[in-house]
């Protein structure tokens, strides 16, 4: 399995947690790490290149600080240029067909905060619905999230520790909701 890492931090200098994420997996040979905020700094994409990327890799991991309960700006920008009518949807837009998405988030708030009757109300898969169905839309498969609450708080070693698991969970070839169904039926029998 090729796996790309799409990094969107709009301040990559000042981060803690996407930083240090993308230092561990830096030498991994299974791993691309294509940073977007420093390859497009005038916000203009290759999207022939962008989309050999994708087209080249077999799980994309979409990686970024949680900004506004939403994505950083060059993300929304980035998939709504490199999804592209005929390549990702629409006459013969099957190019994503099969791939899988994963998204890996730091936020800033606590994991309590992101619960019904917390302070963020609700919890995080609420509020990556429409990335959910957009992968669903161009034919890819939407993993469940990596996800590290408490950015703001975290001790250096928190985040260390974030980084070996962000690691392990990108390259975990078992989290197709499928095979943990498959996983839970062998379970039970
Ligand atoms: C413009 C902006 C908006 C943010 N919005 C949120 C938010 O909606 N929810 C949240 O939990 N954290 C929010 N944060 C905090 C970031 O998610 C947090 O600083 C980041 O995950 C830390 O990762 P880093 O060390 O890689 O920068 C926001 C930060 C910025 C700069």
């Amino acid at each position: 399995m090729k796996i790309l890492v799409c990094a969107f931090h709009p301040n990559i200098a000042e981060s803690r947690v996407n930083k240090r994420w993308l230092e561990v997996v830096n030498s991994d040979p299974q791993i691309t790490i294509h940073e977007v905020y420093s390859t497009y700094s005038n916000w203009s994409f290759d999207l022939k290149v962008e989309q050999q990327l994708m087209e080249n890799h077999d799980r994309i991991v979409f990686q970024h600080p949680f900004q506004w309960y939403s994505v950083p700006p060059l993300m929304k920008k980035w998939l709504d240029d490199v999804l592209d009518y005929g390549w990702a949807y629409g006459s013969g837009g099957t190019a994503l067909v099969g791939k899988q998405w994963l998204c890996a988030i730091s936020t800033g708030a606590s994991a309590e905060s992101y619960q019904l009757g917390g302070s963020n109300g609700y919890c995080i898969g609420e509020f990556l619905k429409p990335l959910q169905q957009t992968a669903i839309l161009v034919g890819m498969e939407f993993l469940p999230p990596f996800i590290f609450h408490g950015a703001l708080q975290a001790s250096t070693k928190d985040i260390d520790a974030s980084a070996e698991k962000f690691h392990y969970y990108i390259k975990d070839s078992t989290l197709s909701p499928q095979i943990q169904r498959i996983k839970l039926l062998e379970a039970m029998s």
